[in-house]
């Protein structure tokens, strides 16, 4: 795989002198790019499908998401299920290699992957109707009710998820198509989320892209192999579900009309970042620690004990309380019976190994008292199983999604 500095070092090669650029995928999709153009070179960056943990979760953001949630039909039972995960499975690991899946017509419309990445996750039904309700975690449940909540059905819990994440829009669309239609037998489409964040290119290595507030927004993250080990794969319990995870979907309407009326001061202070490098109000860079005991020459805290960050940053005595937040842009165009000029908002996807635990606790304090929550709302909310990686190469590992949690 390259990676995204790996992209941005080709692309300047490639611009300094037309230099061979080489793409490989650990799966032996190697591409060689002979005089390569950048874009080439982004259409054909292959992330590896295969592995104890599914792709999509720690893997860098790609610029575009398309997030589907499906009921599984009437009638469908465990055999069923089954067909459909190998089917799933299989048409995934082709697309995201760049190759035509079976029973795909379209040959050209998959071949520059451009980071695909397919991730599977299961609703708390799909263990019901799979037969298997005692394998169903018991975090696997719907995020309990907060004050503020103004959630709409439309977005709520469903038996299955498929996040599909690419840095080409065209892919993603074909991808998304493809996975839909090959599952039409199954399941039907419960929503469809789409986002996006800046593009592949328009930021700096390892910048950290924009939301619609104009904050950069993922800063604070698990990186580290021993971070996303301590706060996001599961390491206990059945083997089914090790190296699984937790996503969390919460959709959130962001206000813009409103917080463009706000200075850009009171802006930073909801947040307790600087808009413009994102770093704390107490000084130094974006990623330099926030400095909470700090006060002004009033004796007033730089940073707002009721800003987000200080809401949202692990309490004294609970470092479990951390997420992976993975979390894109939506901007649809505005309902017409409003006077509101946007219809805008976060797809906020967060992993973690157990919501009861992490992001509960975390939402709660925010539902309680954050600066932010005059300009956002809750409208949606759906938990998921991520169930581990697979290799049909390893016979220690699933060779479908849920294989594990499904045979036997
Ligand atoms: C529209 C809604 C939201 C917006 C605009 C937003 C924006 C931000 C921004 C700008 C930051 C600071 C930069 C960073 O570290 O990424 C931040 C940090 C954070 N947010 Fe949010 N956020 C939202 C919702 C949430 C929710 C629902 C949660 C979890 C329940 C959450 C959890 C966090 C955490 C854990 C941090 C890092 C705190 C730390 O410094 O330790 N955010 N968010």
């Amino acid at each position: 795989m390259l990676t995204r500095r790996g992209f941005l070092t080709g692309a300047t090669v490639v611009a300094g002198g037309g230099a061979l650029a080489a793409c490989t995928s650990r799966e032996g999709g190697v591409q060689s790019v002979a005089q390569a153009s950048t874009s080439a070179v982004l259409a054909q960056q292959v992330v590896p499908f295969d592995g104890a943990r599914q792709a999509g979760v720690s893997t860098p953001h790609q610029a575009n998401l398309n997030l589907v949630a499906f009921t599984l039909r009437p009638g469908v039972d465990r055999t069923a299920i089954k067909r459909l995960m190998r089917l799933w499975t299989e048409d995934a690991r082709q697309l995201t290699r760049g190759r035509t899946p079976l029973g795909s017509l379209e040959p050209e419309m998959a071949t520059r992957p451009a980071n695909l990445t397919i991730t599977c996750g299961f609703g708390s039904r799909f263990f019901d109707i799979s037969g298997i309700p005692e394998r169903r975690p018991r975090w696997l449940h719907p995020i309990p009710a907060f004050t503020r909540d103004k959630l709409d059905e439309r977005w709520g819990e469903a038996d299955l998820v498929l996040q599909v994440c690419s840095d080409d829009p065209v892919t993603l669309s074909h991808a998304t198509r493809h996975m839909i239609r090959s599952g039409v037998n199954y399941v039907s489409t419960r929503w469809f989320q789409s986002g996006f964040l800046n593009a592949n290119g328009v930021l700096d290595d390892g910048e950290t892209p924009r939301n619609l507030f104009g904050q950069k927004d993922g800063t604070v993250n698990p990186r580290s192999e021993e971070d996303l080990s301590g706060s996001v794969w599961i390491d206990e319990g059945p083997a089914s579900i090790r190296d699984g995870t937790c996503m969390v979907v919460r959709r959130i309407a962001m206000d813009l009309d409103d917080w463009e009326i706000l200075d850009r001061g009171s802006r930073e202070v909801s947040v307790g970042r600087t808009l413009g490098s994102g770093a704390p109000l107490t000084g130094g860079g974006e990623f330099d620690e926030a400095d909470y005991g700090a006060v002004d020459d009033r004796g007033l805290p730089v940073i707002d004990p009721a800003s987000h960050m200080a809401r949202a940053k692990p309490p004294e005595g609970h470092p479990e309380q951390v997420i992976l937040r993975r979390v894109y842009n939506y901007d649809l165009e505005p309902d017409p019976t409003s006077e509101l000029l946007s219809n805008s908002g976060l797809v906020f996807i967060c992993f973690q190994k157990d919501p009861d635990q992490q992001f509960t606790p975390i939402q709660r304090r925010l539902d309680e008292m954050d600066r932010l929550n005059q300009w956002i709302t809750h409208i949606g909310s759906a938990v998921f199983l991520v169930p581990p990686g697979t290799d049909p190469e390893d016979p220690l590992r699933d060779d479908y999604w849920g294989a594990g949690l499904l045979e036997g």
